[in-house]
């Protein structure tokens, strides 16, 4: 194979390439090793580019005995800390002009992104474990109370029977979130293809929490754009979408005996590249502090977890949300001041 085909291949490889001669010093780099490691590797002794002592180690393996090594390690690149697999291969004499006395190839591979999704997955099997024993653990308690001490009680066996139903209905939920997220998420790339109602979809969804926010004495107000606003979607994810966000306004920010949803129209909507519709479900609540914003779309994050769980919440409304706005190519955007309120922004392509 020609020199410059070679180099060519190693330069189009999405890894980062280093070739390291005898002395340990780096003979040649590929593009994305510059962009991990500097623009000025070669003839630089390989210690100073990567400072990992495994991948030091398998490098002087590979030139010293001729052995070939893989080792994982977390190495900064490109000024972040990134999970890296790193590969040595050695090389022979004469195997590439650069290298006469021979050496080792070392690839460099970005696993960050591998290594989080492991992560988020064993975090999330935890989590889901830890949110069914909660009620799991309750409702065993009493069902040995009612065996128990409770048998001939008929006062104490009603009080604990609701409580065994709530717990009960509190699983119930928690496994029908679950399902509507993954179903959600697996279908996530099918964007809806029906016509559906804006309008008609907020009413829907503000009859329905009508009675909560009045429980609450929160006043629901529907204001801007009105008439027919037509968008791409799903009318029952979207009506999730907005339950959702005006349940979250009752419940968590209803202190401030208001929650308005504001309908407008947006002529060019920047992030969606186009007309837009635009839904603010605002609050005079207690807002949220900045901290936790990023992550209050992350499946059973809650600011005050406890009193998420006394309100019968799962923590999993706004992930749903999240997605069912991704499938319908919008945008999902939270702003919050504490002591002030919360806006939840939801912007929709128009058609
Ligand atoms: N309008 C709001 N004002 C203040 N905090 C909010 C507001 N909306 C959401 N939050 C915070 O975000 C957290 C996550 O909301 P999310 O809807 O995902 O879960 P939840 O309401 O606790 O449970 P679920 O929606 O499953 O009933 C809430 O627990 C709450 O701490
Ligand atoms: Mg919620």
């Amino acid at each position: 194979m020609p020199e410059t085909l070679t180099t060519a291949l190693l330069d189009a490889l999405p890894f980062a390439i280093l070739l390291v001669n005898r002395m340990e010093k780096v003979a040649w780099a590929n593009p994305v090793a510059r962009s991990m490691f500097g623009p000025d590797l070669p003839g630089r002794p390989f210690v100073t580019v990567l400072r990992q002592p495994s991948i030091g180690e398998a490098l002087e393996a590979a030139l010293a005995q001729g052995a070939p090594g893989q080792v994982r390690a977390r190495l900064t690149a490109g000024g972040r800390e990134i999970a890296a697999l790193a590969t040595v291969a050695p090389l022979p004499q004469d195997a590439d002009l650069r290298m006469p006395e021979g050496g080792a190839m070392v690839v460099i591979e970005d696993v960050t992104a591998v290594e989080d999704a492991e992560a988020m997955r064993r975090d999330f099997v935890a989590n889901v474990s830890h949110e069914l024993r909660t009620p799991l653990t309750a409702l065993m308690g009493f069902i040995e109370t009612l065996r128990g001490a409770a048998r001939d009680d008929p006062a104490a066996r009603d009080r604990f029977l609701s409580i065994m139903e709530r717990e009960a209905a509190r699983m119930n939920r928690l496994v029908g979130d679950l399902l509507s997220l993954s179903r959600v998420e697996a279908e996530e790339r099918r964007r809806p293809t029906a016509e559906v109602d804006l309008t008609a979809v907020l009413k829907g969804a503000v009859q329905t929490l009508q009675p909560a926010a009045e429980a609450q004495k929160v006043a629901l107000i529907r204001e801007g754009a009105e008439g027919r606003l037509p968008v791409q979607g799903d009318p029952d994810q979207l009506t999730q979408v907005f339950a959702n966000l005006v349940e979250n306004a009752i419940k968590y920010g209803g202190a401030g005996g208001e929650v308005r949803i504001n309908v407008s129209r947006i002529a060019h909507e920047p992030v969606l590249r186009g007309a837009a519709l635009k839904v603010e479900v605002i609050d005079r609540g207690e807002g949220i502090e900045e901290i936790h914003l990023p992550r209050l779309t992350e499946r059973f994050y809650r600011v005050d977890t406890h009193r998420s769980r006394e309100q019968g919440g799962t923590g999993l409304g706004l992930a749903i949300v999240k997605h069912i706005v991704a499938r319908h190519r919008g945008r999902l955007k939270i702003e919050s001041e504490k002591g002030k309120g919360s806006r939840f922004i939801v912007l929709l392509p128009a058609i």
